[in-house]
């Protein structure tokens, strides 16, 4: 096979940071090559340098394309060498329509007037290709996330990349629009397009990768066949050591019902009449992991949401804590009342990117760092530095800016966020998407610290293994109904998903 892209020693430093470090990356045409490696490691950064997001002259190195050198000074350029890069945080417009994301740069033009008509004609074909059936003139912003993701590949397909990259595409997808997803990566490769796939799903990149590259600390360690490594094998080359289990499970030591739910009921903001949750009873006791399991629109973020008061449809029901009934109405209740939540949208509810990383750990426990409502900053530095240190977060001081941090490192930080506030109720959704095995397990340890300091936990997954691995009781819902509720060590992938996918249990 002929070679499509070859990346010769790549340095990148932003201030402070030497992000790529001599870094070496070849790619054959027409092969789905994937690019693995801690938080931190370089991966977004390599990428962004390949499609032109730091322009020639900010970085060291070549980029050469079948052979040939190429100096890329913006995005355009790249795309114009065939290059088109869709990134791990989704970039369309929520307020255009769909077709208008398609071709947004790209407008098709008559007359110098935009052609809507043949937009939309040619937008249907290309929706066709990845298997959406939406309406072009839709709001981009009223689609969930996996069906942007979708429009984001349609996008990409219609540029006729010749070069794909995908940074972690499938962190947000359901289990079906992964399987369409790789579906339509197979058949471009039939096509002869070459694909990068970064992704921390290990059994996803051995399931569709044909060649691996392990990046650490900004350097590559090294190239492989997909044949001659397993995720064992990917995971000592990422984190430099064996990692021997993947769930450091503590027994459950149950004490009292810390938070008693019943017959809780929530209404959706925007369609009257329509419930998100109905009619859901659970207990979670101090010192347990309660997992939460279903389906992508099942409910269970908004389950959360609605008893954190952060959620904008009403709710009916009986909610209790140590055995008290309380009303959350606003996110300033639950905190007060001991809650805590770390959202599955870090950027709308988690963090202000614009932000350092210690205002952002001390931001939900203000109480804590302020003396008379004077901050006091020696202590905000000091939850700061904590919150670097335990959740190892790959950052220079507390004074780093978050937006300027990988996107697992992102995730620390709301965790390190929640962590500061010492709730006696923790809801966790969807913690780990988008964290490198090593810091799961760190994160994991943390909560199971926690849990032993008698906090109660509410993990909501989709990550079926997470669920029993973590969990000492678990709950499915399917379309906001609890189908059922058993003890971990009676689950199995089989039965979540005969519950999730609607099967009450007896
Ligand atoms: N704009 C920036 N300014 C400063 N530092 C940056 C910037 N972008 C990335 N970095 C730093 O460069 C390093 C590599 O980050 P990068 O986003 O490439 O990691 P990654 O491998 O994609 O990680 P993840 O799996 O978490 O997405 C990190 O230390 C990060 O903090
Ligand atoms: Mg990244």
């Amino acid at each position: 096979m002929t070679v499509a892209l070859e990346m010769r020693g790549i340095t990148k430093v932003f201030p402070g940071v030497v992000a790529l470090d001599n870094v070496n990356f070849t790619v054959r045409k027409g092969e789905i090559h994937a690019l693995c490696g801690e938080n931190g490691a370089g991966k977004s950064t390599l990428m962004k340098v390949l499609s032109g997001v730091y322009p020639v002259g900010t970085y060291k190195g070549q980029i050469l394309i079948d052979g040939v050198e190429r100096h890329f000074h913006d995005i355009r350029d790249a795309e114009a060498a065939g290059i088109a890069i869709i990134y791990q945080e989704l970039a369309l417009a929520r307020n255009l329509s769909v077709a208008e994301n398609l071709f947004l740069g790209h407008e098709l033009k008559r007359f110098g007037i935009v052609n809507k008509e043949k937009m939309h004609k040619e937008s249907e074909r290309w929706l066709r290709e990845v298997g959406l059936n939406v309406d072009p003139r839709e709001l981009t912003g009223n689609l969930g996330i996996g069906k942007q993701q979708l429009v984001e590949i349609a996008k990409a397909l219609a540029k006729n990349a010749k070069i794909l990259i995908l940074d972690e595409p499938t962190a947000a997808l359901t289990e079906q629009e992964v399987g369409i997803l790789m579906g339509i990566l197979r058949e471009l490769k039939q096509r002869g397009v070459t694909c990068i796939y970064i992704s921390h799903k290990l059994n996803e990149v051995l399931a569709i990768a044909d060649t691996i590259t392990v990046l650490r600390d900004g350097q590559t360690v090294g190239t492989y066949p997909v044949s001659e490594v397993d995720e064992g094998k990917i995971i000592s080359l990422m984190v430099g050591r064996e990692l021997k289990e993947r769930f450091p499970r503590i027994e459950a030591s149950p004490g009292d019902v810390m938070l008693r739910v019943r017959n809780y009921t929530v209404m959706s903001p925007d369609q009257p009449g329509k419930a998100v949750i109905r009619d859901v009873s659970f207990e979670v006791r101090k010192g347990e992991i309660f997992g939460i399991g279903g389906l992508m629109g099942a409910g269970r973020t908004e389950l959360v949401m609605s008893l954190f008061g952060a959620y904008p449809g009403e709710s009916r029901g009986e909610v209790e804590i140590e055995g008290r009934p309380v009303r959350i109405r606003s996110v300033g209740d639950a905190i007060r009342a001991g809650m805590g939540l770390v959202s599955e949208d870090r950027k709308k509810y988690g963090l202000v990117l614009g932000m350092n990383v210690k205002s952002n750990v001390s931001m939900a426990s203000l109480q804590a760092f302020a003396w008379r409502g004077v901050i006091d900053h020696n202590r905000e530095t000091a939850g700061g530095l904590q919150a670097i240190h335990t959740l190892r977060i790959k950052a220079n001081s507390p004074e780093t800016i978050v937006g300027t941090l990988s996107g697992g490192n992102q995730q620390k930080v709301v965790i390190g966020k929640w962590l500061t506030t010492r709730p006696k109720i923790l809801f966790l959704d969807e913690p780990t998407r988008g964290i490198d095995v090593g810091a799961k397990f760190e994160i994991y340890n943390i909560i199971n610290q926690l849990v032993r300091d008698g906090v109660a936990v509410v993990i909501v997954s989709s990550e079926m293994p997470e669920l029993i691995g973590m969990c000492h009781r678990i709950m499915v819902l399917s379309e906001g109904r609890k189908t059922a509720e058993f003890p971990a060590s009676e689950a199995t992938q089989e039965r979540i998903m005969k519950a999730a996918t609607g099967g009450m249990e007896a």
